[in-house]
């Protein structure tokens, strides 16, 4: 296009709109040079580190949730371009696994920020003024899983047991596997952690939930024509990155700093994490059609790459 015809089609845009192109061509000229800054939001996303104590690797601690919170949007972009398709085609979907993927090992690499990023005996001490937050009430980690896959996936085998034979969606929250972290299954009580969690997001999730029923990835996956190997295969690293490799150095950070010594420290959360977060005990898959009987049994094993 030369400068005429870039002109024309302004002036075109604008008759379209029922405007005044002059006006708009006339705003130009006055219409300060974008910066870096200000489309970016530099200054914003910097003035939202906010330690609560006086220890430096707290910053750290901040940051990395954030950055892990932006990668986690990412992901999450991807598959709502997916689900939010009537029929995506086995190219789309490939496309946006591969950059989910892509995501997903960068939280999966970057964990050693965590692990060996943070002075131990500083970290025991901050931690104890965040209590009861926790990752636990990450919206986007249970946003995603909702996005990914059916409820069924999303109930362990012990919540199997307590199903009743026609779920609602609400049955589905009730007995879903996050909860452990936080419920005495006996008694019902929750800790704090669970109940400010549910308070803020259940309503939301639960909408979320209704929506995404027949527009998950897994059933946009199913309704394809036939599903290539090279497709499969990145479907299922999708699911072993996000559901065990993930879960993985998360949970080895978290022997790392509250159960070196066997010691077993109780976390911010008030979880049984030591069983909870390891990916055997979850049992959460995203495509469980895909995988052989032996695949099933093997997920998550510590010997095994599930
Ligand atoms: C020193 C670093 C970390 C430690 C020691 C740690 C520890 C824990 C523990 C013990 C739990 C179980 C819930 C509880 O009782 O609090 C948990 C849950 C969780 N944490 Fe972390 N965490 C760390 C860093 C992170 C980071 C950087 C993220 C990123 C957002 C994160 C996200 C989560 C999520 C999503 C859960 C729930 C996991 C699930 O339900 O499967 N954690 N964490």
């Amino acid at each position: 296009m030369d400068r005429k015809e870039i002109i024309e089609a302004i002036v075109q845009k604008y008759s379209q709109l029922g405007e005044n192109p002059d006006t708009y061509l006339q705003g130009l000229l006055h219409a300060k040079p974008i910066t870096y800054w200000d489309y970016i939001q530099v200054d914003t996303l910097l003035s939202l580190q906010n330690p609560r104590t006086p220890f430096v690797d707290e910053e750290i601690f901040i940051i990395y949730h954030q950055v892990t919170e932006l990668v986690l949007k990412l992901i999450s972009h991807e598959i709502k371009q997916i689900c939010g398709e009537c029929s995506p085609t086995e190219a789309e979907v490939g496309e946006r696994i591969t950059r989910a993927n892509r995501y997903t090992s960068m939280l999966i690499t970057s964990f050693a920020v965590m692990k060996d990023g943070m002075d131990y005996d500083d970290y025991n001490t901050f931690r104890l003024s965040l209590a009861p937050a926790s990752g636990f009430q990450s919206v986007q980690f249970r946003q995603i899983e909702l996005m990914c896959t059916r409820l069924p996936n999303l109930i362990n085998s012990e919540g199997r047991k307590r199903m009743p034979a026609y779920p609602s969606i609400e049955d589905y929250f009730e007995h879903i596997y996050w909860r452990d972290a936080g419920m005495d299954r006996a008694t019902g009580k929750k800790t704090l952690t669970l109940e400010q969690f549910e308070s803020r997001y259940k309503p939301g999730l639960v909408q979320l939930a209704h929506q995404m029923q027949g527009n998950t990835l897994e059933e946009k996956v199913a309704a394809l024509h036939a599903l290539s190997p090279e497709l499969k295969e990145k479907l299922k690293r999708f699911d072993r990155f996000y559901n065990i490799e993930w879960p993985k150095v998360h949970l080895q950070t978290a022997r790392h700093y509250l159960d070196a010594k066997g010691e077993e420290k109780a976390a911010t959360g008030g979880s049984a994490w030591k069983r909870y977060l390891h990916p055997m005990y979850q049992q959460r898959k995203f495509f469980p059609s895909l995988y052989t009987a032996q695949e099933l049994q093997d997920w998550g094993r510590d010997d095994k790459e599930g």
